[in-house]
């Protein structure tokens, strides 16, 4: 995907994005499921705890501790965004495709805009506005702003996001590992920037940066 430039390659996502959502759309119609996360509560299920009430969710956000019993079907990114406040995480397509909503839940990339509450209680969760510690911006940032990779800036936490954990999993990627595993959506189009940064990003992680 990163063959592509200016026009053409925006177009061509643009494109790409249509397609998925419609297609995503279609089968989400059919099956009522997004990417394995129901999206209606089955038949007959119930979320309440031992004296009748509703669940208490409890889980961990960048280190502090969150408590919720509210609907269990609402998606992460809500609560991330509306109950934390933590604004960082955007909201893309809802439905998976763009990762713009991609945050660490557990030690994983997820695209929390189809994690339901009822998943993630006790879990640890990390968004953008952890990863700088201290005055240290992580290496994939630095990396990113040395390769001044956004344009419009709004796909790019959940990039960044997405990159740290590929980049544990390919400490060495090629230009086809990355073509093959990063699959966040940029409308901008600034995938050749963004590949240049990964690349340097992975350089700055063997040199043990933060
Ligand atoms: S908002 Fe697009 S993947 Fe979540
Ligand atoms: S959507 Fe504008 S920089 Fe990615």
């Amino acid at each position: 995907m990163f063959q592509y430039n200016g026009y053409w390659a925006t177009a061509l996502f643009e494109t790409h994005l249509i397609l998925t959502v419609i297609t995503s759309a279609f089968w989400e119609a059919l099956l009522g499921t997004a990417h394995g996360h129901p999206l209606k509560k089955p038949e007959g299920a119930h979320y309440q705890n031992q004296k009748g009430g509703v669940r208490m969710i409890n889980l961990s956000i960048n280190g502090k501790s969150y408590s919720y019993n509210g609907d269990e079907d609402m998606p992460l990114l809500w609560f991330i965004r509306e109950n934390a406040k933590l604004t960082g995480t955007k909201y893309g397509c809802g439905i998976a495709q763009c990762g713009a909503c991609t945050v660490h839940l557990n030690g994983e990339a997820v695209r929390s805009c189809v994690v339901p509450m009822v998943d993630v209680a006790d879990a640890n969760v990390e968004t953008i506005e952890n990863l700088i510690k201290g005055e240290t911006l992580h290496f994939v940032q630095r990396a990113w702003i040395e390769q001044d990779v956004p344009q419009c800036g709004y796909c790019q936490s959940g990039q960044i996001m997405a990159v740290v954990k590929f980049l544990e999993q390919f400490p060495n990627p090629t230009d086809k590992d990355i073509d093959n595993h990063h699959t966040n959506i940029c409308r901008c189009g600034s995938y050749i920037e963004m590949r240049k940064a990964i690349h340097l990003a992975a350089t700055f992680q063997k040199e043990g940066g933060q």
